[in-house]
């Protein structure tokens, strides 16, 4: 039974133009690329789902046409595979239609992430609510946003998901300064920079997708001014919030399990295999072929060129 707590809601930003996954992102949103045969999205709102938190509020921009008919029924597919009595594949196309109660609104101007999660305001309201970012995939097995949601609840404060990054990776993060607290995983955010410049990252703890906001945070996105890249930076408004003791600061949940990157090509084909190794039905006979592939490589480097 998934716990208690006072968030209700999850927002997910997806107005991404996936401009790293061109050609295939040209006419398909980045958000349904198939990790192994699902698209990268459902993993995270059955994340939601998981924990309690069904009511989802996806912030789309154009062309995400595909996204929206992903969550709905698909009745004439539905319909075939019924008089075909296939119901093992009925069930699967069914499936992502009933898992949430999705809703949408179009972020208008792509003005960065700090913009998307604002134009959730009308639909949070005066509420603390789950931010989840798709390019970031956490393994079913780790409880990672329910442990925030307790973080969230004992100490009412914002929470951030934070895990140790190379340092050659810094630069791809909201980068976090923090304090211990009394407990192991749990952490006090005093500094946070968005994507600070090759080697002068203050620490090597990362912002990973997940956040637990409390309501006030739609105030200060407001009156933050663009930040990185001319955005307006959600990073840069937790950092107003993490300087307010009165509004409860802000706190990171240090996350030591397992992560996958499908925002980044290389890290996109990783979690493909090691999502796919872990299946009853690809696991075995994807892991003999990697053993093999492996080896020839080794004897013959030029093979994983040609193969
Ligand atoms: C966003 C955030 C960044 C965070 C990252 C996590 O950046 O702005 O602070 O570390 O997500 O994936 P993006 O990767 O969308 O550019």
């Amino acid at each position: 039974m998934p716990m208690r707590h006072s968030v209700t809601k999850v927002v997910i930003p997806a107005a991404g133009l996936g401009t790293r996954f061109l050609p295939a992102t040209k006419a398909l949103p980045k958000e349904m690329l198939p990790v192994v045969d699902k698209p990268a999205i459902q993993y995270v709102v059955e994340e939601a789902v998981r924990v309690g938190l069904p009511d989802v509020l996806f912030v789309t921009g154009r062309n995400k046409n595909a996204l929206e008919n992903h969550f709905d029924r698909a009745t004439e597919l539905e319909a075939i595979l019924m008089r075909k009595g296939d119901e093992e594949r009925l069930q699967r196309v069914s499936e992502s239609s009933v898992l949430a109660n999705v809703h949408y609104v179009r972020q208008g101007d792509p003005l960065g992430l700090g913009h998307a999660v604002l134009r959730a305001k009308a639909h949070v309201g005066d509420n603390s609510f789950a931010v989840l970012l798709g390019d970031d995939l956490i393994d079913p097995r780790d409880t990672l946003l329910e442990r925030m949601l307790q973080v969230h609840d004992q100490r009412d404060t914002c929470v951030v998901a934070l895990m140790e990054v190379d340092a050659a990776q810094a630069h791809l993060y909201g980068i976090a300064t923090v304090e211990p607290t009394d407990e192991d995983d749990v952490v006090r955010v005093r500094g946070l920079v968005e994507k600070p410049e090759p080697g002068s990252a203050p620490s090597n703890l990362a912002i990973v997708g997940r956040y637990v906001l409390k309501p006030e945070i739609f105030r200060v996105l407001e009156g933050t001014a663009p930040g990185r890249g001319g955005e307006i930076q959600l990073t840069d408004a937790l950092l107003t919030m993490a300087e307010d003791d009165a509004a409860g600061g802000v706190h990171g949940v240090v996350f030591r399990g397992r992560r996958y990157d499908t925002g980044d090509k290389l890290d996109y084909i990783k979690a493909n295999v090691m999502l796919a190794c872990e299946r009853e039905d690809l696991g075995p006979g994807l892991r003999e072929w990697l053993r093999e592939h492996v080896l020839e490589m080794e004897r013959q480097p030029e093979v994983g060129l040609a193969t």
